[in-house]
């Protein structure tokens, strides 16, 4: 199964893609994680990434196109992926189809995540993030366990560097302008599926699976209650 998320920043994908790969034991690429993780480790792509990412612009789409054409040679990807963050440009999105002809594979849904903007600032400036596993918390609406550290024991969680006030802005705007159009672009391929992002987490799950366990179905996916 092989799905995109798209959805303006703080809509969710994260969230939700945490629980579809649980439950389908498919795996997440969230590029802005894998970006992340270079910046910390200080390799050549972290280097040419930082300051793009610290003031909330894109990465220039050649820079994700060659990351995106690396992660897909891995065996992990073979039973199945979420893509959370990719594409975010018509280029990249036309760079994929092209990645998908070669080698046999189809897209199965593009889950839309919906939110207004003033849902997005509330939850962006509250979220609190795992530098090491990537979880990510809301200090109301999802906190962890225990004030200020990672459910999974990784240490302590901390505010990402684009989660204040002008990054977001910039966010924002980025994606209303470069990554809103893909909502057209996968329309138009009938694969685009519509998700209410506002409400309660599981019940914003519970949407995506009446999407989903259909297709799963078909891969022959484990299909669990929730
Ligand atoms: P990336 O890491 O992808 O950030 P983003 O798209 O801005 O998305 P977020 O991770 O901020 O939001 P999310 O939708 O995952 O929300 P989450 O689930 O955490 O990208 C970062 C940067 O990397 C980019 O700016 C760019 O520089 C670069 N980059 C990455 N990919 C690129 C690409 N393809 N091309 C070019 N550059 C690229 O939820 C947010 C908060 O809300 C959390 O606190 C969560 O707990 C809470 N929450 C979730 N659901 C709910 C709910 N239903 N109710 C209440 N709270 C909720």
């Amino acid at each position: 199964m092989k799905l995109i998320f798209l959805g303006p920043p703080g809509a969710g994908k994260g969230t939700q893609s945490e629980n579809i790969c649980r439950d389908y034991g498919i795996v997440q690429l969230s590029t802005g994680d894998l970006l992340r993780a270079n910046v910390a480790q200080k390799t050549e792509l972290g280097l040419q990434a930082a300051e793009s990412m610290r003031t909330g612009q894109l990465v220039p789409d050649d820079l994700i196109i060659e990351v995106i054409k690396n992660e897909m040679t891995r065996h992990r990807y073979q039973k199945g992926y979420v893509f959370d963050g990719f594409p975010r440009t018509v280029r990249q999105a036309e760079e994929y189809d092209r990645m998908l002809v070669q080698i046999k594979q189809k897209l199965d849904c593009v889950l839309v995540l919906e939110v207004p903007e003033d849902e997005l600032v509330r939850r962006l400036t509250a979220r609190r993030t795992c530098p090491v596993c990537g979880k990510s918390y809301h200090l109301i609406y999802n906190p962890p366990k225990a004030d200020g550290l990672c459910d999974l024991g990784c240490g302590e969680l901390v505010q990402r560097l684009d989660d204040t006030e002008g990054p977001i802005q910039n966010r924002l705007r980025i994606y209303n302008n470069q990554t809103k159009p893909l909502i057209e672009y996968y329309t138009k391929k009938k694969l685009a599926r519509r998700i209410d992002g506002m409400g309660d987490i599981h019940e914003i799950y519970a949407q995506i699976k009446e999407i989903l366990d259909p297709i799963a179905v078909a891969y022959d996916l484990v299909v669990s209650i929730i």
